[in-house]
């Protein structure tokens, strides 16, 4: 059998990187068990996937209900009833003006319907996207992601009519809160004076909190900041929830945090717990000026993935995973900014709920990708799972399921503290 997977190892693309050879036989909760039975301690959640732990029993029980029933009801030719409840489900945490719906499969394939949208219904061309942000990899989305070179090397020239303005990343500028925001906010009027007219752009993309780009919390006044400057020129404000989404940071959605409502909300990853399905909401006037047939595809909104979220939906309500989410994240911050005051190479913790960042900062003042590297490798060794982000890699991320409890946050913290310790001697 080892050989057997080291060979079919070998079969798959090296397109694919890989954190680990761990081959998982089953998972639960906050955990991954690998054929040895060996047990790791999951803080990727599957990059942010997994916000209900692994195959948490209800969203278990239900996709096995409904793969007995349905396993797949095309979305132009029947209804579903996990569609149609999903809608009820999801229409009690979106902003209430985004009662319509649209499902697809991944989160790039939503964040391209929502600039198909955007186009179509404001019959202007153009998106304004900020500096670190990830929106997928498809050839639309790879051109507006511009978190690292290596999403685009290579496969350029990309898609026209994306222009970046700079997103809030207080600690990399070294400017006060107010500073950055007011920096920001003069670039984006000064890119829609010199780049892209606002009669020509459709919309305006933001991660409520910056994920592959670094988990960067924007300062309060940034996103009050871009809904002003929407509402000015009719351009519509997306907000990309893919990664900040589904109670990750103790909110339903990041937006919430700066009572800025978007005209449209991108979800997937924790949506339907680890089944593939993603989705944009927005109000019925503007979903009504998307042209019928032109936009759509095969699998989206899948029976079983549906029934997963609607399971998904009612057990963060059900089990206080939003509750869970704030006090864990109180307690992982608390953890980190201890170790931050024992350790220089700890440049700056923050984040929202369990949407957390330590970013690294080398000996010499500089990114330290090569220290966050090995802290994530020598945390990997005793069975913990890091993930890295940024653009100069030099950030770790935390991102546990929502389930996580007090004693695994101490687990990992410990774990986390003693590589820190020992990479700095
Ligand atoms: C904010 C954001 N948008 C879009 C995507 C793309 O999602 P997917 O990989 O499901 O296409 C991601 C993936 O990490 C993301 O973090």
């Amino acid at each position: 059998m080892d050989t057997q997977i080291t060979s079919a190892k070998e079969r798959l693309s090296p397109v694919w990187t890989h954190l680990t050879q761990i081959v998982v036989e089953r998972a639960e909760g906050c955990c991954l068990y690998d054929e040895a039975g060996q047990r790791y301690l999951d803080f990727t959640s599957g990059i942010g996937v997994t916000n209900t732990g692994h195959c948490h029993p209800r969203v278990v029980a239900a996709v096995q209900e409904q793969a007995a029933r349905l396993l797949h009801g095309q979305a132009n030719i029947v209804f579903h009833p996990p569609m149609l409840r999903l809608v009820e489900e999801l229409r009690t945490v979106v902003p209430a003006p985004l009662d319509t719906f649209f499902f697809s499969n991944s989160g790039a394939e939503a964040v391209e319907a929502a600039v198909k949208l955007a186009r179509q219904a404001t019959g202007r061309t153009n998106i304004i996207v900020f500096q670190g942000s990830f929106h997928g990899r498809t050839v639309g989305t790879m051109s507006m992601t511009t978190s690292k070179t290596v999403y685009r090397v290579g496969y350029q020239p990309l898609m026209p009519g994306v222009f970046v303005a700079p997103y809030p990343y207080r600690y990399r500028y070294g400017w006060s809160d107010e500073e950055t925001v007011e920096f920001c906010l003069r670039e984006l009027e000064h890119l829609l004076l010199s780049q892209t007219a606002p009669e020509e752009t459709a919309a305006i993309v933001v991660e409520p909190v910056l994920g592959e780009g670094g988990y960067v919390v924007p300062p309060p006044g940034f996103l009050e900041g871009l809904r002003r400057v929407c509402d000015e020129h009719g351009i519509l404000l997306v907000a990309d929830e893919v990664q900040s989404g589904f109670g990750r940071t103790g909110k339903f959605f990041a937006h919430e945090h700066f009572g800025v409502t978007p005209d449209i909300l991108v979800m997937a990853k924790g949506l339907a717990s680890g089944l593939p399905l993603s989705g944009i909401a927005a109000p019925a006037d503007l979903m009504a000026r998307w042209l019928p047939g032109s936009h759509g595809g095969t699998y989206g909104g899948n029976a079983v993935a549906c029934a997963a979220a609607v399971a998904t939906v009612q057990v963060i309500h059900d089990e206080g995973l939003l509750e869970n989410t704030v006090e864990r994240g109180a307690q992982l911050v608390a953890g980190l900014e201890q170790l931050q005051a024992e350790h220089d190479a700890i440049g700056e913790v923050r984040g929202l709920g369990l949407m957390v960042a330590v970013e690294f900062s080398g000996a010499d003042g500089h990114h330290g990708k090569d220290f966050a590297t090995a802290v994530q490798q020598a945390c990997l060794a005793e069975n913990l799972l890091l993930l890295t982000c940024g653009t100069y890699g030099n950030v770790i991320r935390w991102i546990p399921p929502l389930v996580v409890t007090a004693e695994e946050i101490d687990e990992a913290l410990d774990i986390f503290g003693r590589a820190v310790a020992a990479l700095r001697q």
